[in-house]
């Protein structure tokens, strides 16, 4: 394994140190919660190795909600950061085929990397509203590609795949013989359809997801796999033994808690995001150097500075920071030009987020050559 540390990681909020930043606008979370806001008290427990594939209670509530039926199609991890580690090391050698998303949350395309993997990007272009070219993507399938990885909803455009098109895909890997990864992190976040887990439409999709996004307790690192395949599920929890044994079970446990909550927690957290939402879209509507694809899902989008805009990007970004505060996700955390930044619209507070869109406007303003 070669590992390198990811910009998105190395420049993250909580490393540089919340306390510096004014307006943040770099998550893709809702606000982080307090343990008091699930109403939970831990005063009594035991602290065992847990089942290695994850708390029962926990893996039932996934599996029913991820419409499968059997809870041990379910393997808890410690986030999705790690289900992706899980699944990337377990189907890859050096030298093996597998085609990834780009742009992309960088563990979806580092850790093949890592492992010395033959990757082919599937460029998602803001030209092409940032849509999954189903074509290209057939045609880059070869007869020994090991599984194509996407990520719906998408980070970090906050764009979705219709049930059709995710439907289409599938069918391809099946036709194939490969497997599919989709990376469903933002899946129970602030959407107009209601897409179904894609791990239960096929035996050959592997489905990620996790409680740190649309639950805002990234802290806890759970994260969890489904999928219907039982080899495939077996050679996962070997992987998952090799790193850790099982998870934490204060963690799984407090998981159990937050997921059991869903129904309520959902409603009240896309009425905030909606609110959020609202004040992005106004903004982007009356900004005069920059656009965007309008975002379907999640709280992310990835807009850009207009391709004719004369601009000193450095500049922006040093002002933006320097000057206001304010933070967003460079471009390059995606692997794509600085002119185009993540823009997390669902943690910053109301005020805190007209501010800092106010700054990302000055600061561009400010850098016109
Ligand atoms: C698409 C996607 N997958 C996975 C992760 C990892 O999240 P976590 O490990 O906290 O669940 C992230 C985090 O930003 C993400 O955006």
């Amino acid at each position: 394994m070669k590992y390198v540390r990811m910009p998105i990681e190395k420049e993250s909020p909580e490393q540089l140190g919340y306390e510096k930043i004014k307006n943040n606008l770099t998550e893709t979370s809702v606000r982080d919660r307090n343990i008091k806001d699930l109403r939970l008290v831990i005063d009594d427990m035991l602290l065992p190795y847990g089942d290695h594939l994850g708390d029962p209670r926990l893996r039932e509530i996934i599996a029913k909600q991820s419409g499968v039926d059997d809870p041990n199609g379910v393997l808890v991890t410690a986030g999705a950061a790690s289900a992706l580690f899980l699944v990337a090391s377990s189907l890859l050698e050096p030298g093996d085929k597998m085609i990834v998303a780009r742009p992309n949350y960088g563990t979806n395309i580092e850790t093949p990397r890592a492992i010395g993997a033959d990757i082919s990007y599937l460029d998602q272009k803001f030209e092409e509203g940032f849509k999954v070219d189903i074509e290209k993507l057939e045609s880059m399938i070869k007869p020994d590609t090991k599984y194509i990885s996407l990520t719906n909803p998408h980070n970090p455009t906050g764009t979705m795949m219709s049930l059709s098109e995710l439907k289409e895909i599938i069918a391809i890997a099946e036709k194939n013989n490969i497997w599919l990864l989709i990376d469903e992190t933002y899946r129970d976040m602030f959407k107009d359809e209601v897409l179904p887990v894609a791990a239960s439409l096929s035996d050959k999709v592997i489905s990620i997801s996790s409680l740190s996004k649309t639950y805002g307790i990234p802290g806890i690192r759970i994260g969890w796999i489904v999928c219907r395949d039982k080899k495939m599920n077996d050679l996962l929890l070997c992987a998952k033994e090799q790193v850790c044994i099982g998870g934490s079970v204060v963690d799984e446990y407090i998981g159990y808690v937050a997921l059991s909550q869903k129904d309520e927690w959902i409603k009240k957290n896309d009425a905030t995001i909606a609110d959020r939402f609202a004040v992005v879209k106004e903004w982007i509507e009356n900004e005069e150097y920059m656009e965007w694809v309008e975002p379907k899902a999640a709280c992310t989008c990835f807009p850009r500075i207009k391709p004719e805009v004369d601009v000193d990007v450095e500049k922006v970004y040093r002002l933006m920071n320097e000057k206001y505060g304010t933070y967003v996700g460079p471009g390059h955390w995606f692997e794509q030009s600085k002119r185009y930044m993540r823009i997390g619209y669902g943690w910053p507070l109301h005020d805190e987020l007209e501010r800092g869109l106010r700054s990302i406007s000055d600061s561009v303003k400010e850098s016109l050559k």
